[in-house]
């Protein structure tokens, strides 16, 4: 076999096989083949495309270049939730300890934030002494006996797709349905899931901007699933203004314990019901997706889904003091008010640009290597379809280092625009695909 050959026939648009596939991915890794030639190829799929069973076959060849996380340990079915990004987005810690307090065990593997969307991991590291490093043993214990712990991605996971993805960001061959849907369900495979939740989101705030892109990567990833019996679904939802009204990691810790106190955002608590269904539908531990959500209804209700939590942190050396006591979290010195600039209605809440403004305040990470401010970012008290009165607070930032200020400020200013006429409020799910 010879990788021109293959780079050749893409081009033309003929479908590859799986040995072809594997030729080119395993000799990548390996150094066999350089990146010059994998470069043409993906850009010949971006072209041409991969259909599902091309696309499963990649997803399959990059899930098992590294460790493959094995959770038989763990009895139950392992459903994993996976979001494709945004900003403000909570769910996962409102979602696992929800889910889990209704019998579905999680051993989830997050990763940290980049650019102006936040992570997980970053997020539970406002929680003082929260360990999020454990080791695979004790991964596994703590499931077994809590029914859930988070951690960080360890081991060598997919290293074909972090060579290829790092390849296709310097050769604009990123924007690829199939190369983005197989690189995200690369990982969720590696990291033993029996069946995946996906949220893929849309919007500014979202890494598909446009929601027919959306559609299209939901597919793609669900029809993964298919081949390759994984039972998959995925919801499509708004990524147009920031979830929840919390932007930053402590910030945003708290959001979602409100939310697990039955308190906190409508949009996030909506979001993470109807997410956690589809989980329970997944698990096959409902019935419907009607009874599903009632059941976490009632988990939100009876405070089982923050008692889980709570557990959680205790079980990864947090301090659950912090449930009851927010002053434990890290708190920025000062709020700057952003104030409307006139009467009527908000149209927009761009969530790039509210992200953007968090982490020029330091929330988030310009590069992989920048240090992040866990106790900083934004706190929004309007969002699109509130009326407003010139003069009201739209928003805070909870500002420590003050060398970007003046710009974040002015990023946050500019992502709300007004209308003078009444302004529906926006669809938060815009479909669901199984
Ligand atoms: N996120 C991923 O994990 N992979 C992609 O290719 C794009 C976004
Ligand atoms: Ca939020």
């Amino acid at each position: 076999m010879r990788a021109y050959d293959i780079i050749y026939k893409k081009r033309e648009g003929q479908k590859l096989s799986r040995a072809e596939i594997e030729f080119l991915i395993d000799g990548y890794v390996e150094g066999e083949i350089p990146d010059y030639q994998i470069s043409a190829w993906a850009m010949a799929v971006y072209f041409q495309s991969m259909d599902a069973e091309e696309t499963a076959d990649l997803t399959m060849i990059m899930a098992e270049s590294g460790d493959m996380i094995d959770l038989s340990q763990i009895k139950g079915k392992k459903v994993d939730k996976h979001s494709t990004g945004g900003v403000g987005d909570t769910t996962t810690l409102i979602l696992a300890p929800l889910v889990a307090s209704a019998g579905i065990p999680v051993a989830k593997m997050s990763g940290r934030g980049l650019g102006h969307t936040g992570g997980t991991i970053d997020k539970l590291h406002s929680i003082a002494d929260f360990n999020t490093a454990l080791n695979l043993d004790r991964f596994f214990d703590n499931v077994n006996q809590h029914g859930i712990a988070v951690v960080g991605q360890s081991g060598n996971l997919t290293p074909a797709d972090k060579k290829l993805y790092a390849l296709r960001d310097v050769t604009a061959t990123v924007e690829s349905i199939p190369l983005i849907a197989s690189s995200i369900m690369s990982k969720k495979i590696a990291g033993g899931a029996d069946a995946i939740m996906l949220d893929v989101k849309t919007g500014s705030g979202a890494f598909m901007k446009d929601l027919k892109e959306a559609k299209k990567l939901a597919k793609a990833m669900v029809a993964i699933g298919r081949e390759i019996g994984r039972d998959t679904a995925a919801y499509i939802t708004d990524m147009s203004q920031p979830l929840g009204y919390a932007v930053g990691n402590a910030l945003e810790v708290k959001e979602a314990i409100e939310t697990l106190k039955g308190r906190g955002a409508a949009d996030l608590r909506e979001l993470c019901l109807e997410l956690g269904a589809g989980m329970l539908e997944l698990a096959g531990q409902a019935e419907d997706h009607a009874e599903a959500k009632a059941i976490l209804r009632e988990k939100l209700n009876n405070g089982q889904a923050l008692a889980k939590l709570k557990q959680m942190i205790s079980a990864q050396e947090g301090n659950p003091a912090v449930i009851d006591d927010y002053s434990l979290f890290p708190t920025a010195e000062k709020k700057v008010e952003i104030k409307a600039q006139k009467d009527g209605y908000i149209k927009e809440l761009d969530a790039l640009k509210v992200g953007l403004a968090a982490m020029l305040l330091g929330a988030g990470r310009e590069n992989k290597e920048s240090e992040i401010d866990l106790a900083v970012g934004v706190e929004l008290k309007k969002k699109i379809a509130d009326r407003v009165t010139k003069g009201d607070t739209l928003a805070l930032l909870h500002v420590n280092d003050e060398k970007n200020l003046a710009e974040a400020k002015a990023k946050l200013t500019a992502a709300y625009s007004y209308s003078q006429t009444k302004v529906k409020a926006k669809d938060l799910i815009y479909e669901k695909i199984t």
